[in-house]
């Protein structure tokens, strides 16, 4: 299958250290790769409603939901491209993946089956200097693609504060221009390591 890259850009201001960093990995990729790159600021998704077991999932045919359903189902490697917030993922990212749980259940959609064995990777820029404080966030993007049987292949971090910071962050740089050569790995919840 080619690969078709998807880049989900979840922070809440444009030109970002997550997204400069994300685009330094992505000049990196095969020419001719697919890209698609959609920021989800400017393509907002409705509040998230638990809805499972009360009312039947209807595809959307439009709008953000639309957009985002299909751009999903189409890549074969997502990139997560989230700013930590709160050691986490951003609430514009969050909002992205609790929608996950309104289209595992949508019919027509197959959407575990059809991300099974797919790609899932992540960027993210941090004020902290101690890479460790992105567990949470590494965590979260992990257990999402165990979940749904995706291979991961890690989460790409770079370090700053104010927009541009990151193009000073030479590891992060170095990192990025192999950071998509790696072969991902079939995502494992940490109890399922040996
Ligand atoms: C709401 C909010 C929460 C944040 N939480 C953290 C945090 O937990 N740890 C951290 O190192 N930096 C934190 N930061 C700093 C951002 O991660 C940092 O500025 C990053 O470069 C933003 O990425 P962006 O330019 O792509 O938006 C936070 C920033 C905001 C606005």
């Amino acid at each position: 299958m080619t690969r078709s890259f998807l880049f989900v850009l979840g922070s809440t201001r444009s030109g970002g250290n997550t997204e400069l960093l994300a685009r330094e990995a992505a000049a990196q990729l095969p020419p001719g790769t697919r890209q698609q790159w959609i920021d989800l600021a400017e393509h907002p998704l409705r509040d998230f409603a638990d809805l499972r077991h009360d009312s039947d999932h209807v595809r959307p045919t439009e709008g953000p939901e639309a957009l985002l359903l299909d751009a999903t189902l189409a890549a074969t490697d997502l990139v997560i491209a989230s700013p930590l917030y709160w050691y986490s993922v951003s609430w514009l990212t969050k909002r992205y993946l609790d929608h996950w749980s309104g289209w595992l259940r949508t019919p027509g959609v197959d959407f575990k089956a059809t991300l099974a064995g797919r790609n899932l990777w992540g960027v993210s820029a941090l004020a902290h200097t101690e890479e460790v404080v992105a567990d949470p966030l590494t965590g979260t993007l992990r257990n999402s693609a165990a979940y749904l049987g995706m291979r991961f292949g890690g989460v790409l971090l770079g370090n700053g504060s104010k927009p541009g910071d990151v193009l000073a962050d030479t590891a992060a740089l170095t990192r990025a221009k192999t950071f998509f050569a790696r072969e991902p790995e079939p995502a494992r919840f940490a109890y399922q390591e040996a």
